[in-house]
């Protein structure tokens, strides 16, 4: 193990935790030991389920984040400064996608508290496994845009990140936040120049025990949305990688070789067999070898946080 399990020596900390998208044994090992060695649990009460409070100690202090503003946060954040507190912070998802935690880190550091992210399960993941479709099928779509719909909070949203414009590259796009706008989301798809029959799947509260996973044509999308009374927790996939009709893989065809596999036969269209480019071992879960560039440590950049609106009856806080 290369970084330190979290442990109630190590403070005053804050651990920002992904709790995942629901499902309590999705939250991970090391998220777990987070809750467990905190004194105060701050968790998103409105989208993390309550299973995952078991691994908090007996004594500790739970507070519900969707009843608290930031300022209320930060008075956490103090008194762990003060009385030396381990502060399990938990979000829903990865902690890093929509979860308004470069606020927070903003804090910690303004009063010289330590901190770390523990990365959780994104409904991304949850909500591609609930299709049951690898969203970067070779040939077809090898990048993947996750992006939102511009509501209240339009001013967070950068010109340039229009969902139009986003969806010109014809890829899998992933929305969030997106539900309580169906139309306006379904139009700006449509003038991306996405098909009137691309495939979609709406997940809705992926891996909770009401999951629903609708799947239409994008000319569809909305009257499905509506109907379903889909406004939010809620995540759209859209882009010809959702179809049924999947490309094979480079890595596993008999044709590529590979550090850890030659070739046995000729691709059909090549003259030879294909050679992965000597380089790192590649990841055998990849549809292609994938190698990391050399470089230094990616810095820590501030963004604004982007909250979901509220839309029709009870959004997400
Ligand atoms: C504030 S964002 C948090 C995202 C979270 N950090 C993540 O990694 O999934 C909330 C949005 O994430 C998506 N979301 C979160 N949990 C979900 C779930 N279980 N099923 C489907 N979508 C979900 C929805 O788009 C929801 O509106």
């Amino acid at each position: 193990m290369t970084r330190a399990t979290p442990s109630r020596t190590e403070r005053p900390k804050v651990w920002f935790v992904g709790a995942g998208p629901g499902a309590a044994d999705l939250l991970t090992f090391r998220g777990a030991a987070a809750i467990a060695a905190a004194d105060v649990v701050i968790w998103a009460g409105s989208l993390v389920s309550p299973d995952v409070l078991v691994h908090a100690g007996a004594d500790a202090q739970v507070l519900d984040s969707s009843a608290l503003t930031l300022e209320e946060v930060a008075a956490v954040y103090d008194r762990a400064v003060a009385e030396r507190l381990v502060v399990a912070r938990v979000h829903s998802g990865d902690p890093t996608l929509y979860g308004a935690v470069q606020e927070q880190v903003t804090e910690c550091e303004r009063r010289g508290l330590r901190w770390e992210i523990v990365p959780g399960v994104s409904s991304l993941g949850a909500a591609a496994a609930a299709v049951g479709r690898e969203l970067t099928v070779p040939g077809v779509a090898q990048s993947v845009v996750l992006t939102r719909l511009a509501t209240r909070t339009s001013d967070s949203m950068p010109p340039r990140e229009q969902v139009r414009e986003l969806a010109r590259h014809g890829a899998t796009m992933a929305l969030f936040l997106s539900c309580s706008r169906p139309r306006a989301l379904q139009r700006e798809l449509e003038a991306g120049g996405y098909p009137p029959d691309t495939p979609c799947a709406v997940v809705h509260r992926a891996t909770w025990p009401d999951e629903l996973v609708l799947r239409c044509r994008l000319a569809d999308l909305a009257d499905r949305v509506r109907a379903a009374r889909i406004h939010k927790q809620a995540l759209v996939l859209v882009g010809p990688a959702l179809a049924d009709d999947g490309a094979r893989s480079h890595l596993y065809h008999p044709a590529f070789s590979h550090e850890f596999r030659r070739a046995t036969s000729v691709h059909p269209g090549a003259t030879a067999p294909l050679h992965e480019p000597p380089g790192p071992p590649v990841d055998r879960g990849a549809t292609a070898p994938l190698h990391e560039p050399p470089g230094p440590p990616v810095h820590r950049g501030a963004t604004a946080p982007l909250h979901e609106p509220p839309g029709p009856p009870g959004a997400d806080p």
